[in-house]
């Protein structure tokens, strides 16, 4: 597995963990360090264990020495970032070319090189190109569905494995290597190497919309007293609908649906077909971050100047320490040039995308967080949120709750006579 990062070291761990021998190397020598020390450079919840159980087995090991892992493999996953290019919307793919780069000039012998990575479709063709001087390979798409947070049961229970070649006997390789899922249920899906690349971007952009078209929906149903999540269990129950990602919220974010979506509208624009659903989602979920700021403003009265507002989680979305992209990243730093004194806890501790705002302080005890705060907005909807006792703090203070993930009751909230708003439901005043 070339890249440890949240791609890489889950599929590989899990990879090892249904028996198979697994060399997870990364350029960032002190991530190999941790592992080898035993310390998980990302927060995902089992990985820990299942690290230290696979290690212990001698099935994984951890190497920033890549010509030695690249000549015990006979399969090459490519987990390297894809990031999105500085202000524009096309895909950064130096990494994983560097990868492929450096994997044809180390092997000695045929290879199966596999990009799990999100890439734009055409990649596989781009590296075979740069394979076909050199010795024959495979180059294969076998993109992931991991949502952080569930990673390991998202590897472990799949919907469906997709794998893209453009050469048939690869797939029976692949299909060895997924048995064990295989035989516990999961769809083997095969396809031609450009249409896996798509499925991924197709698919990722597809939720990112449902999520979108549920968020606007929650927009109207502020303006008419109705209650979205009645919309969301009345619509989901449709199995032709379905009802996850139907959970109305302050707008996605992480390290995949932006980047793939924009990555989506890269692909379209260089083959000039316009997608222009896709276009639209970006768009609204861009500017539904500032419509929770003119809502805040609205809660708060336009001067938010010396006003104490906490924030509940930042990461982007619960069971992660991952920021980015997250819709504190917007709100935090707006909320901090207009004169507002920040406060957060996220259990994943402090963030240094914030070290350099001096008015935002994290604590590491939500009381102290919420203590004199005039605003709590809950940004992530962690279990350990789901029992604050709001009671006793609302005695030492007046404070008014924004709810961004429909956490809590709001008759709950009412009779604790807490001025409470959140998201497509109606207020409590
Ligand atoms: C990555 C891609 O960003 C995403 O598009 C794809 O869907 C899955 O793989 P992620 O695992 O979150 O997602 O990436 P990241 O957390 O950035 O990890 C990438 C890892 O590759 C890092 O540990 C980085 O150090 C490593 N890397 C990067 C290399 O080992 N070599 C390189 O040349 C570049
Ligand atoms: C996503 C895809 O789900 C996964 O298949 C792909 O491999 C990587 O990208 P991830 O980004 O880890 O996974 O998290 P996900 O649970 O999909 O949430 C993405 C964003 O959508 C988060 O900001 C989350 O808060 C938001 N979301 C999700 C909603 O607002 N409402 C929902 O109902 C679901």
């Amino acid at each position: 597995m070339i890249g440890t990062g949240y791609v890489g070291l889950v599929s590989g761990t899990c990879f090892a963990d249904i028996g198979h021998t697994v060399y997870c190397v990364d350029n960032n020598n002190d991530k190999i360090k941790k592992l080898n020390y035993g310390e998980t450079p990302i927060y995902e919840p089992g990985l820990d264990e299942l690290i230290k159980v696979n290690t212990r087995a001698k099935r994984l090991f951890f190497t920033s020495n890549l010509s030695e892992a690249v000549n015990k493999s006979n399969i090459i996953f490519i987990c390297v970032g894809t990031p999105s290019k500085k202000n524009s919307k096309s895909v950064d793919l130096t990494y994983v070319l560097k990868a492929a780069k450096e994997i044809a000039k180390i092997s000695k012998n045929r290879k199966i090189i596999v990009t799990k990575s999100t890439v734009p479709v055409g990649t596989g063709d781009l590296l075979e190109k740069k394979f076909k001087n050199k010795k024959k390979f495979d180059v294969i798409s076998n993109p992931e569905f991991l949502r952080e947070g569930d990673a390991i049961r998202d590897f472990r229970y799949p919907d469906r494995i997709i794998i893209g070649s453009n050469t048939v006997n690869s797939f029976k390789t692949m299909k060895n290597l997924y048995l064990p899922l295989i035989n516990k249920g999961a769809k083997f899906f095969t396809t031609n190497r450009r249409g896996a690349e798509l499925i991924k971007y197709a698919s990722n952009a597809f939720l990112a919309t449902k999520i979108t078209f549920i968020n606007e929906i929650a927009n109207l149903c502020e303006k008419t007293g109705i209650n979205i999540e009645d919309i969301s269990l009345g619509m989901g129950s449709d199995t032709r609908i379905g009802s996850r990602f139907l959970r109305a919220g302050p707008a996605y974010g992480g390290s995949c649906f932006p980047k793939d979506t924009k990555g989506l509208i890269y692909i379209a624009d260089k083959e000039k077909i316009e997608l222009s659903i896709v276009k639209s989602v970006i768009k609204s979920n861009h500017n539904r971050k500032s419509l929770l700021l003119k809502r805040i403003d609205k809660i708060l009265g336009k001067n938010l100047k010396n006003k104490k507002i906490a924030f509940l989680g930042v990461t982007f979305k619960p069971n992660t320490d991952d920021m980015r992209d997250a819709v504190s990243l917007y709100m935090i730093p707006n909320l901090h040039k207009k004169k507002a004194i920040i406060s957060y806890y996220d259990p994943t501790g402090e963030k240094k995308e914030f070290s350099k705002l001096k008015n935002c302080f994290f604590y590491s005890d939500i009381n102290d967080a919420l203590k004199d705060t005039d605003l709590i907005i809950l940004h992530t909807e962690w279990d350990e949120f789901k029992s604050l006792d709001f009671k006793t703090l609302r005695k030492k203070k007046n404070f008014i709750i924004y709810d961004l993930r429909n956490l809590y009751n709001v008759n709950q909230m009412k009779m604790n006579k807490i001025k409470y708003f959140s998201i497509g439901r109606p207020p409590t005043n």
